[in-house]
């Protein structure tokens, strides 16, 4: 045999991973390839692929395994819309993807050259956890991942679709990462499976019901995205990687966009008189955003708030929204902390927020307060309030209370604040507020239910309103609806180039 054919038949041997055999049985799951993934995921022909001869030498550390180049895991580098991606695929036909020492070393080669390089990394995750026969090695190779992820926290973009098994302390690498995507019904992910579960809590549970996709999507919050199949996975990894820009030091990819009508007359009639009555918020951020730009991220979790990205003349933005169609857009503590977090990856890579209020305070009760909505709800105002990025509110309705501060108000550091007309921005609704200041007034009149009446008219005239806040200066411009769009292709245009000093401080200690 030649070198050259040599080198081809260990090539050849590699991009079969565990064998034939075993690759049948991953299609037979409804599940692609480490290799397909990548296939779909970069653009044709760009991956360049490292460590492919990487094999297994830990032969009697502690049980013996048959080696197979590439270890479980395919690493590289590659494009995705001619932008440089750093890459790994988990590769189940080799020990299930469980994580060696050679394994863990190969991710950690491709995250060092991620940061070095400032390029975004992607992992594709499909694996057994721990490979049970390295014991200890393979803790020490999460560990160097999990390092990694936390250095590279804010510098570069993080993703990771969880495409398989993704159980115990491995799941806390994605945890780290900026977004995550899972797959229905065949990921899932959780500290302790179902057997365990079981055993010390005595509850029955499958493993779809403890950490599905659904679930996570909907209860824990964990995945910002459930997708029905991979390819739709992998349409939303790089749907939601054209938003982001390459590291913290650079600006999000313009786009080309229909430079449509600038008035909305639409958004004139969306938000209805009766101010108890519910509208949907999706559909005031349709007339404002460049079409079919929106990319809701964290969709069926905490519903009472929106956050995703669009575009605005091309550019990208992070939209935080309350929703009056899910509980009236109240803040609680998921709908904070969801706010707070997207918040936060959009501060970290330049990308401007645009918030929309229209919020009638913070959820009251028990379950709130002690489950900690102060705390959580300080998530929200802080990571607001620390936000350099150029910031945009605009307030739709009501903006009451503790939540009108935390909402992007003047207050907390936004450059622009616009109000509708039907805006109330006030210390709380007319008719709590009456029934708490009028109270002896009310009591003592002969009809009482008049006297209230007259009272929250009254209050509803002096207070209910955008207008005592635009005398002070807290809204910028009380402005016609349908001029939105219009004020915010301006507004950002004109904040491109903001520059702020924070204080100098090592880093600030966000309540936790
Ligand atoms: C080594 C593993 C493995 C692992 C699976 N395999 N998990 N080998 N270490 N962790 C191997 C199997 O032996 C099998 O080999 C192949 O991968 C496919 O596994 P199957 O069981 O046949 O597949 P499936 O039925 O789809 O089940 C997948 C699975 C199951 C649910 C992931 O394999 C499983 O429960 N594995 C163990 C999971 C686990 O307990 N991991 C350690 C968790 S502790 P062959 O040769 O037949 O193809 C942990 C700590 C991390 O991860 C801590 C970080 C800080």
């Amino acid at each position: 045999m030649s070198k050259i054919e040599q080198l081809h038949t260990k090539t050849a041997a590699a991009q079969l991973g565990g064998g034939q055999a075993r690759i049948d049985s991953q299609h037979k799951k409804g599940k692609l390839t480490a290799r397909e993934r990548l296939t779909l995921l970069l653009d044709e022909g760009s991956f360049e692929e490292m460590g492919m001869l990487v094999s297994n030498n830990n032969k009697g550390l502690t049980l013996d395994q048959e080696a197979f180049l590439g270890d479980g895991v395919v690493t590289g580098y590659g494009t995705i819309n001619g932008r440089l991606v750093y890459v790994y695929s988990q590769d189940f036909t080799v020990y299930g993807g469980s994580l060696s020492e050679p394994h863990a070393e190969k991710i950690v080669k491709i995250m060092d050259l991620a940061m070095q390089n400032g390029a975004p990394i992607i992992g594709l995750n499909d694996s057994g956890g721990a490979r049970i026969q390295e014991g200890v090695v393979s803790l020490g190779g999460y560990a160097d991942i999990f390092y990694r992820n936390t250095r590279a926290s804010g510098v570069i973009p993080q993703l990771s679709a969880i495409m398989g098994p993704c159980a115990g302390g491995a799941v806390y690498s994605p945890a780290i990462t900026d977004f995550i995507l899972m797959v229905e019904q065949t990921s899932y992910m959780f500290v302790t499976g179902p057997n365990v579960v079981k055993t010390v809590t005595h509850e029955e549970v499958t493993s779809e019901e403890l950490g599905g996709a659904q679930t996570h999507a909907s209860k824990s919050g964990v995945t910002h995205f459930a997708c029905a199949n991979e390819l739709e996975c992998i349409q939303n990894l790089k749907q939601l990687l054209s938003y982001m820009p390459q590291n913290c030091q650079d600006d999000a990819p313009v786009y080309p966009y229909e430079p449509a009508a600038e008035e909305r007359p639409a958004l004139n009639t969306l938000i209805p008189e009766n101010p108890n009555q519910p509208y949907d918020m999706k559909e005031v951020i349709a007339e404002l955003v460049d079409a079919e730009s929106f990319l809701e991220v964290h969709k069926d979790f905490a519903e009472n708030i929106i956050v995703g990205f669009a575009r605005i003349a091309g550019r990208s933005i992070g939209i935080v929204a309350n929703q009056p169609a899910h509980l009236a857009g109240v803040l609680d503590i998921h709908a904070s902390v969801k706010g707070a977090r997207f918040t936060r990856f959009c501060d970290a890579f330049n990308i401007p927020l645009l918030v929309l209020v229209d919020v009638p305070g913070f959820l009251p009760g028990t379950d709130q307060e002690w489950n900690a909505i102060i705390t959580n709800g300080a998530k929200l105002l802080y990571a607001l309030s620390e936000a350099t990025v150029p910031r945009i509110t605009i307030t739709t309705r009501k903006a009451y209370g503790g939540a009108y501060c935390v909402m992007n108000s003047k207050h907390i550091g936004a450059d622009l604040n616009f109000a509708f007309p039907q805006a109330e921005i006030a210390v709380m609704g007319a008719k709590g507020a009456v029934e708490i200041i009028f109270k002896k007034d009310i009591d003592s009149a002969s009809n009482a239910e008049v006297r209230m009446n007259e009272l929250v008219d009254e209050y509803t005239n002096r207070f209910s309103n955008p207008y005592l806040a635009a005398e002070k200066g807290y809204i910028d411009e009380v402005i016609v609806p349908e001029q939105a769009r219009k004020k915010l292709i301006r507004g950002f245009k004109m904040l491109e180039n903001k520059v702020v000093d924070m204080p100098r401080k090592k880093h600030g200690n966000i309540p936790l």
